[in-house]
């Protein structure tokens, strides 16, 4: 399993970091065996797997269950997991205690929390000995406030986000992601810290990369945001085989001689 300090040499060397989400047993498998350096349990579960409108109503109990699963998956990947809504806002103490429990309970190497106003927090968790991930850019756990849209557009907003990055690496946390910021701005703040930086919506000058599984091999997923690429039709292959399962079955063409087992245990009884 790679750790921080490899993400850091990474940077180093200019090698991009890869990272995909992965929300449950099998996701977390084809994540590991496809070789992503490693996996984001994003709280976009409360979308992608269990049909929520944002990411407001996951718990920190959603957050441990679907972790553990993934970790189950992904035995020899770095694990990134997501402080959900509400759990690392209200104060310092609760804040610390969550932490610990999505820590400890989940198998993460490390938690991610969202927002440059929340920095006040990084330093007590990473005191704590929790390992820190900073979000920054559009964050969806305030789409209410922000709506789902590029965010640091103007030139006051940048340097702002440039100035939280640089609080972030001070305080002790191991990475940021990037999301949905313009592409010079990303470059400037890979330029700006140490810490590796993985983008979504953030272009190429980011150390790294993450994207939503469901998004990129469009599985359940509605019409994706323009920074997404897809790299397969999940729906197309499940549909299709479920539509010929349901017309064998009702064909009489399934279960066939092949899938039934073969012991007669009426065979006295049918012989006389
Ligand atoms: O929850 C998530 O999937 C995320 C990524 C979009 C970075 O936070
Ligand atoms: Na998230």
């Amino acid at each position: 399993m790679k750790s921080t300090s490899d993400f850091i040499e990474m940077k180093k060397n200019n090698e991009k970091i890869t990272m995909l989400t992965a929300y449950d047993y099998p996701s977390a498998r084809q994540a590991e065996a496809a070789g992503v350096d490693m996996i984001l349990v994003g709280d976009s579960l409360g979308m992608t797997v269990l049909g929520y409108s944002s990411t407001v109503e996951v718990t920190l109990e959603d957050m441990i269950h679907h972790t553990r699963a993934v970790r189950r998956g992904a035995p020899d990947t770095y694990i990134v997991a997501d402080m959900p809504f509400g759990t690392y806002h209200v104060s310092r103490e609760e804040a610390v205690r969550n932490a610990i429990r999505l820590y400890q309970e989940s198998g993460a190497n490390a938690v991610k929390i969202e927002g440059g106003h929340l920095q006040k927090f990084i330093h007590t968790l990473v005191d704590a000995g929790v390992p820190v991930v900073g979000h920054l850019g559009l964050t969806p756990q305030s789409v209410g406030i922000t709506g789902f849209k590029m965010q640091a557009s103007s030139r006051e907003e940048a340097e702002e986000l440039l100035d939280t990055l640089e609080t972030f690496e001070t305080l002790g946390a191991v990475m940021t992601v990037l999301e949905a910021i313009p592409g010079d701005l990303a470059v400037k703040a890979a330029e700006r810290v140490d810490i590796p930086l993985i983008g979504i919506g953030a272009g190429a000058g980011t150390d790294g990369q993450v994207l939503v599984y469901h998004d990129i091999l469009k599985y359940g997923t509605g019409k994706p945001p323009k920074f997404v690429k897809q790299y397969g039709d999940f729906d197309e292959i499940g549909v299709k085989g479920i539509k010929q399962y349901v017309r064998e079955v009702k064909e009489l063409k399934f279960p066939d001689e092949q899938t039934t087992y073969k012991k007669k245990v009426y065979e006295d009884e049918n012989n006389q």
